[in-house]
């Protein structure tokens, strides 16, 4: 096996880093990379480009180490990455699932998750989302909003379905300000500060038939420091006493490594500093304690291999790698000025000394995959490109813009690769219109 791992990260040209790749991933005695125990370049032959590979044993590993934690209030976000096969996948682990959207309800119950197991959120649910989750019967349903409160009034019965209450604690998590939920300026939930979430406490409460009994709060994504986190379960704790509430799940957002020269602290280390907070708060250990992690279980499980067509060098500017994908399977570089790395899976050992700009085929100059990346200096029409790092609001924000097809999914383990989501084809294009 080839190595990878002994050069300095931050060292512009350095070879990808170990810590930026699905934990199967290694260089063969060639430097070519194999994830799952298949070669990336024999995974794209097969399947084609662009492709979305996801490690599974990864996925499973990190599944796990969040339900070591927590148990069953460890959610997964489904926002982060949803297919039937990944619902099941973090339900086997012990895991329940988050959703959003009545979409991303019908998704994972059909993908054979029991309801109980499934925490419907959602600053804007309609009455048929609102129906459709109390009649299937899920675990809990998080009120977001004092007009949610007033169309949850006309539920004749809850069943078994439990509320919590989505909680503002007006924290500015560090974090991009388009993924930054905590603050007192949000549309999401009721604000701490000014009263209006223990006046919803009240006003939930009048509503006969519900067990309200839960707080949740979510404070923005990607984030890499615990302090933000310490502060949101300081200013919760009294609130939680105050109306005697049992569960309180601090959400998710722990954020992820995406270049060579970053780091993030892990699922246990973040949940040792929950706990800890919790108990330093004096909240009560009858209170079940939960997160609501996407990223932090999938992103570095996945990575996307691309087939580059076409390389333009301005001389003095900067060179250009067009790759068959773009903003439609990656928008976070142009949400968010996400930074991205980049490496040829022929050769990854290979120092990467050619300064690119990696760039998709939309019709939009602002169709950036990675802004600043590096790849070796031999780099040649017709090479596999993969960016690592895109396992999480790569597939699930995928668009069909400019008519691109959306790529599909596949998981590999043990020398298997299976999809789990076909690519998209020009029949599913047309088949919405008449
Ligand atoms: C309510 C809620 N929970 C969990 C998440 C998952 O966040 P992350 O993927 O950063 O862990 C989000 C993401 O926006 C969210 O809004």
């Amino acid at each position: 096996m080839a190595e990878f791992t002994d050069v300095d990260p931050v060292a512009s040209e350095a070879p990808i880093a170990k810590h930026l790749l699905p934990i199967s991933a290694h260089a063969d005695e060639g430097g070519h990379l194999v994830i799952g125990g298949v070669r990336v370049e024999d995974l794209a032959q097969e399947f084609g480009t662009p492709l979305f590979i996801y490690d599974e044993d990864h996925l499973r590993a990190r599944c796990q180490e969040a339900v070591a934690a927590f148990g069953y209030h460890a959610s997964f976000a489904t926002k982060a990455f949803l297919t039937k096969a990944m619902a099941r996948l973090a339900f086997e682990e012990g895991m329940s699932l988050d959703v959003s959207t009545g979409g991303e309800l019908e998704v994972v119950l059909a993908a054979g998750v029991p309801a109980e197991r499934i925490v419907v959120h959602g600053n804007n649910k309609s009455e048929s989302e609102i129906t459709r989750a109390i009649e299937v019967g899920v675990g809990r349903l998080i009120v977001d909003s004092f007009d949610e409160i007033e169309r949850l009034r006309t539920v004749g019965d809850f069943g078994s379905v439990r509320l919590s209450i989505r909680v503002t604690p007006g924290i500015e998590a560090h974090t991009h300000e388009f993924i930054m939920t905590g603050q007192e300026d949000s549309k999401f939930g009721f604000s701490l500060s000014s009263g209006d979430a223990d006046r919803a406490i009240e006003a939930i409460r009048s509503i006969r038939g519900v067990t309200l009994d839960g707080a949740h709060a979510h404070i923005g994504s990607q984030i890499l420091d615990f302090d933000s986190f310490r502060k949101e379960i300081e200013l919760l704790a009294p609130f939680l006493a105050r109306h005697q509430l049992t569960e309180f799940v601090v959400g998710g957002g722990l954020g992820v490594a995406y270049l060579n020269s970053e780091s993030a602290p892990s699922l246990s280390s973040w949940a040792k500093a929950i706990r800890e907070e919790c108990a330093l708060a004096a909240i009560p250990d009858d209170v079940a304690i939960g997160i609501e992690p996407g990223r932090a279980i999938v992103a570095t499980a996945g990575v996307t291999c691309y087939r580059i067509g076409t390389i333009k060098e301005i001389p003095g500017v900067r060179t250009y790698v067009s790759v068959d994908g773009g903003m439609s399977d990656n928008p976070r570089p142009v949400l968010y000025r996400s930074g991205y790395e980049v490496f040829l899976p022929r050769n990854m050992t290979a120092p990467r000394s050619r300064a690119v700009r990696v760039v998709g085929k939309h019709c939009e100059s602002g169709d950036i995959i990675v802004t600043d990346g590096r790849l070796p200096h031999d780099v040649k029409v017709g090479d596999l490109a993969v960016t690592p790092v895109t396992g999480a609001y790569g597939y699930s924000m995928a668009s069909n813009y400019n008519r691109v097809t959306r790529p599909p999914v596949i998981f590999v383990s043990g020398g298997e690769a299976k999809i789990v989501a076909r690519r998209e084809t020009i029949e599913d294009l047309l088949r919405l219109e008449p």
